[in-house]
This record gives C-alpha cells, sequence and structure tokens, in this order.
C-alpha cells in the first residue's frame, strides 16, 4: 500500500514556491526608528538611488512626466518602448533638461520688437523675462515685466530698446548653482544670461530653477546633475538602445517577458557590448536564467506573470511565484554583486519591502502608481468614482500599439494576437509624491520591524514565517466594516 505522504508519481515531486501572502517578516529586536531606515540601494551596476523604487516601463504608466518626478523624488521611471525611436529620444532629452541648472531653449526679445509684442510673447511662452540678443545672438540686454510695466501705460509700441535693462549681468557656461545666486543676491537680479566668449547667448539660469532644484534633494541624478532616466528595449532593438545610449539614457532595460530565450540571451549580450548605458536583463524568475545572463547584465528584472494585468500564467500555464523567483535569482546574482529588480505583483507597501527581504535590491510597480496625475492617459469618471486606464503591455490594446514583441510574438496581423495581459481601470490617485510617500514610509517601517538601518543590512537581517490561509486573513482588517479610507490600504490592493 502506498505511504500517504507519498506522491503518486515522480512527476508530482514537486518544490513548493511561494509568494507575497504566504510569508511575512519575522519581527526582530531593533534599535532604529523607521525614519532613520537608509533606502539608497542600486538598480544595477553603476546607478545608485536613494528610493529603491521604479516605475513599469507601460504605456498606462511611464512617460517623460512619470520619470521626471520619479526621478526628483528619487527613484527611477522606465519609459515604455510602444512609441517610435525619435519620440523617445524627446522623451529622454525631456527628463535630461528637465532640471537643468542653464536652460539652453531660452526665450529672448529682440531690440526692434515692440514693447507690445515683447509682453504678449511673454505671457504666450510662460515666461517672466526674456535676454534681448542682436542677429546674431549677442546679448545687448535683459527685460522683464517690471521693465515693461511703466511702458505699456504710456508707450507699448516703444522698441524693446528703450525699456530693456542694457547693463546685463551675466556668467559663463561653467558657473555653478551657489555663483550663480551670488550674483542674483548682490545685482538683486532673478536671472542670468549664460554667454560665450563672445557674450552670445548660450544659456539661462533663473532663480526659480536654482531654488527648485534644491527642493529635490534626494533625486536621482547623474554625474552632470541631470535627472536619471531608464528605458525599455525590445530584446532585438539594438538601433533604439543605441539611440537612447546617445541620448543619454542611464540604464537600458531590455523588455521581455520570458528573456531566458536563446535568441534574446544572445541579443541582449550584443546590446551590452554597443551600448555604455548600464544594461538590466529581464524578465526572469528561475536560477537557472540568472546563471545564463549573469556574465554580461548590470542588473536583472524578475517577474514571471506575478503583474496586476498579467495573464501569462492562466494562459501559458508558465509562470514561477514572485518570492520564490526573487530569491533563487538573488541567491545568483547576489554571488556575482549584480542588483535584482522585483518587478509585478506589489499591491501595499509590505508587499514591496517583503520582496527586498527575498533577495531585491529595488522593485517595480504598474498598478501601484497608473493611478497618479503623472501617468499617461486622462482620468475618467464611471459610477461617480475616478479612474485612470491600465492596460498590460501584452494586451490587445497594447500589442495593436507596437508592444508584441515583448512577448515574442510577431504582431503583423491584428487576428492573431495572444493576448497575456488585459485592459483595465485603476482608481485615480492624485499625485505621484504622495502615493511614493505611502510606499517608502510602509517599506521603512518594515525595515524598523526588522531592525535593519540600510538595504544591505535588511537584506542580511530579515527572515520569513510562513503564514497559514488563517494568518493571511488574521493580517488584514477583519470583522469590522472599514468606515474611512486609509490612504495606504484598500481590501482589492493598493
Ligand atoms: P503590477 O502588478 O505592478 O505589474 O501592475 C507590472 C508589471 O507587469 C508586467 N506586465 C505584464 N505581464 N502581461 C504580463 O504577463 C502583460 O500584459 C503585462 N504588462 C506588463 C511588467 O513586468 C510590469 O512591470
Amino acid at each position: 500500500m502506498a505511504n500517504e505522504s507519498e506522491p503518486f508519481s515522480e512527476k508530482l515531486r514537486v518544490p513548493e514556491a511561494l509568494t507575497f501572502d504566504d510569508v511575512l517578516l519575522r519581527p526582530k529586536e531593533s534599535h532604529i526608528e523607521p525614519d532613520e531606515a537608509d533606502t539608497a540601494t542600486r538598480v544595477s551596476k553603476n546607478v545608485s538611488l536613494n528610493v529603491p523604487v521604479l516605475t513599469a516601463a507601460m504605456d498606462t504608466v511611464t512617460e517623460s512626466d512619470m520619470a521626471i518626478a520619479m526621478a526628483r523624488h528619487g527613484g527611477l521611471g522606465v519609459l515604455h518602448r510602444n512609441m517610435t525611436v525619435d519620440e523617445m529620444v524627446a522623451e529622454i532629452e525631456r527628463i535630461k533638461r528637465a532640471d537643468e541648472l542653464i536652460i539652453r531653449d531660452v526665450v529672448t526679445a529682440s531690440p526692434d520688437q515692440t514693447v507690445r509684442e515683447v509682453d504678449r510673447m511673454m505671457e504666450r511662452r510662460g515666461v517672466s523675462g526674456a535676454p534681448v540678443v542682436s542677429d546674431d545672438g549677442e546679448v545687448l540686454g535683459i527685460i522683464s515685466g517690471t521693465d515693461i510695466r511703466p511702458y505699456l501705460e504710456v508707450g507699448e509700441s516703444d522698441a524693446v530698446s528703450e525699456a530693456m535693462t542694457d547693463e546685463v549681468v551675466t556668467a559663463g557656461e561653467e558657473v555653478t548653482p551657489r555663483e550663480a545666486l551670488e550674483l542674483m543676491y548682490e545685482h538683486k537680479i532673478e536671472r542670468v544670461p549664460i554667454v560665450d566668449g563672445g557674450n552670445r547667448l548660450v544659456g539661462l539660469v533663473t532663480m526659480a530653477g536654482i531654488l527648485a532644484r534644491r527642493e529635490y534633494d534626494n533625486a536621482a541624478r547623474d554625474e552632470n546633475g541631470h535627472l536619471r532616466a531608464g528605458v525599455a528595449v525590445g530584446p532585438f532593438e539594438m538601433d533604439r538602445a543605441q539611440a537612447a545610449d546617445e541620448a543619454g539614457a542611464d540604464v537600458v532595460f531590455i523588455d521581455c517577458a520570458h528573456a531566458h530565450n536563446r535568441n534574446v540571451v544572445d541579443s541582449a549580450r550584443d546590446i551590452k557590448r554597443e551600448v555604455g548605458a548600464d544594461v538590466v536583463v529581464g524578465n526572469i524568475g528561475t536560477r537557472e536564467a540568472a546563471e545564463d545572463v549573469i556574465d554580461f547584465a548590470d542588473g536583472v528584472k524578475v517577474g514571471i506573470g506575478p503583474g496586476s494585468i498579467c495573464t501569462t500564467r492562466v494562459v501559458t500555464g508558465a509562470g514561477m511565484p514572485q518570492i520564490s523567483a526573487i530569491a533563487q535569482v538573488a541567491d545568483v546574482a547576489d554571488a556575482h554583486d549584480v542588483p535584482v529588480i522585483a518587478d509585478g505583483g506589489i499591491r501595499y507597501s509590505g508587499d514591496a519591502i517583503k520582496a527586498v527581504a527575498a533577495g531585491a535590491d529595488a522593485v517595480m510597480l504598474g498598478s501601484y502608481f497608473a493611478g497618479t496625475d503623472e501617468a499617461p492617459g486622462r482620468v475618467i469618471t464611471m459610477n461617480g468614482k475616478k479612474y485612470k486606464q491600465y492596460r498590460g503591455m501584452g494586451s490587445v490594446g497594447a500589442m495593436k500599439s507596437g508592444g508584441g514583441e515583448r512577448y515574442l510574438k510577431d504582431t503583423e496581423d491584428d487576428e492573431d494576437f495572444v493576448p497575456e495581459g488585459v485592459e483595465a481601470a485603476t482608481p485615480y490617485k492624485g499625485t505621484l509624491e504622495s502615493e511614493l510617500h505611502q510606499l517608502v514610509g510602509g517599506m521603512q517601517s518594515g525595515m524598523g520591524y526588522v531592525g535593519a538601518e540600510s538595504i544591505p543590512e535588511f537584506k542580511e537581517r530579515a527572515e520569513f514565517v510562513r503564514v497559514s490561509s488563517a494568518g493571511q486573513q488574521e493580517s488584514h482588517p477583519h470583522d469590522v466594516v472599514i468606515t474611512d479610507e486609509a490612504p495606504n490600504y484598500s481590501p482589492d490592493g493598493n
């Protein structure tokens, strides 16, 4: 007679794989307050972040608005690839220019324009002052609203050359924010034109710009002080990868639903050889996949089917529950000092910090941020509640817009799509800043329960306990009716 605990067949002698709800962090003695927990991390070998969070490369999540907001708050946005290469380059340039000390695209006036014309132009372009330049770009003066106001009353047809201030304080391109501010205080001015050796205009530094940069003291910046940009490229898109690299992307993400495919690995290796930016390879979910890319990847991204809009596991029957996927990839990646990004399935801040406990250095989220103002798309109202669209990159809609290659599908003919994602709506949530604050605050509290001051220390100290289904129920609010919404909890995920 067969032993009751023996499987009926060798085929059924299978390992168990776990996900977020199957585990909890074991509380440990702590000497730190959650606010003191330092969330600095690495997303790839050469790119560090103060906040271990990335937004997903999805066309309803990350374009330049989201990427700028994420980098300003210390994380990283990864641009999706349902756009042309030219559009992608323009998006990267926009991110890189966002918090630039020297504004290059300067609104200028000419000395022969009338005061009225310049007033209208400044209003239209949303600026409160403009350098006055000759036809060959030489700086002749500067004109501001204060100069213009008296003329609007009595001489709005007068030439700008009459109204402008012609003793202009300028600086060279090497000026630092501190030097520019000192010049502004000394001369009681709000903008300094930047000139070359021939006194020709090359840019402008403004007081408002300097103060805005100061506000974001956690920001993710490159060595030139520009905001960091991540970009998704298809595994076979060498041209896109090279264009992203040339435009200044910091990290190129090989964006594939199943990167453990021989052709994908070979092509990703070629891309790594050709670009200067760090190359993160994904998605993978097993130890063997990690071993096959670890010699060339600057980072690995983990997630086979955990995402909120994914149907990969039900459509294909394949996948790996996310905690087990992260842990096995991290075993390999840690030994090679390669950062791990956990991508998908994160509903709460508790899931995010569990992902780090399993071995991730950073987490990537889609649905959590898709409802924010910075995500592409407009707010829609259904039954009196506000939503934004959120769709899988393997959904029919996204594949029609060019995303099919992620699923290694030929997207020539719409009829042939075999989708691996759905199109959905997600509650509208307001600003990215407040959502990110809740996410990171919850992660810091998790670090506090384990008594870890930093992400590396947390990864060392964290231990899991297995949770029964009764334990899972106990974890959520129970036996009550929720009367007021919490900013970081909803029974269906945040
Ligand atoms: P969350 O759970 O944060 O997941 O919304 C975002 C991640 O899901 C992946 N993704 C997909 N996976 N079919 C899939 O199987 C899809 O259509 C799809 N679209 C996105 C992706 O890794 C993303 O970061």
